[in-house]
């Protein structure tokens, strides 16, 4: 089964009880959910292998440690995964972008797939999928799916809120990935949602709605 890991720092836990309010605004929200994806990255690659270096410091020469191979490659779902990006580059900056477009049908709750560009060298990095929500999961699976035909090197997937049914679903169906998520919440409602959670991602986000 996949590792999960609820990334429960007080600084995080903060910035996400004013994600949930629903009187954040979009500006205020988009900043936050910015704050919580970098925050949350520093659990996140917490394995990412290390190479030996050699570096002159103003005193003498030492053997020290810098990130081995090629950067990561991050693949927001669109669109509220888009909203994690900027808060994973300024800890990665030389990470490349990938994007997967899926919205869930409302009626069937299925994801639906309507775009997919993934970076050329994909086989030889590591990847973190983002997401602010895993709900039914069928979004995260349907990508990490995607993604698993391009082989990469490793998948992992980082949210802010999941829920039990999303996280049981996700490590069933993809039990290699590691799942990193700020808060595991209570249940899904009749339409699907998040409770308590913070409603819809993309929308609050966007302020589409
Ligand atoms: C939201 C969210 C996830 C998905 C989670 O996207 O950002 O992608 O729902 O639900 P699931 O786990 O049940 O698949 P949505 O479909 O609302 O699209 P949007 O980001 O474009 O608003
Ligand atoms: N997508 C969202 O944006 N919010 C939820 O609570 C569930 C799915």
């Amino acid at each position: 089964m996949s590792k999960i890991t609820i990334t429960d720092h007080p600084l995080i836990q903060h910035k996400l009880s004013i994600l949930r309010d629903k009187n954040t605004s979009s500006k205020d929200f988009r900043i936050l959910i910015g704050e919580i994806a970098m925050l949350m990255t520093y659990e996140a690659t917490r394995d990412l292998p290390l190479k030996d270096v050699q570096v002159e410091t103003p005193i003498t020469t030492a053997t020290t440690k810098k990130l081995a191979g090629k950067k990561l490659a991050i693949v927001p779902i669109l669109r509220a995964g888009l909203g994690m990006v900027d808060g994973v580059l300024n800890m990665i900056p030389s990470a490349r972008v990938g994007h997967i477009g899926l919205y869930r049908d409302p009626d069937t709750l299925s994801p639906v797939e309507y775009y997919c560009k993934l970076p050329a060298d994909i086989s030889e990095r590591e990847v973190l999928v983002v997401d602010p929500m895993l709900a039914t999961g069928g979004s995260a699976i349907d990508a990490i799916t995607q993604i698993k035909k391009r082989k990469p090197k490793n998948i992992k997937f980082m949210c802010t809120i999941a829920a039990p049914e999303g996280l049981e679903a996700l490590s069933k169906a993809h039990p290699d990935v590691d799942i990193y998520c700020a808060a595991l919440d209570e249940k899904l409602n009749e339409h699907g949602y998040i409770v308590p959670g913070l409603g819809d991602a993309g929308d609050r986000i966007f302020g589409t709605k």
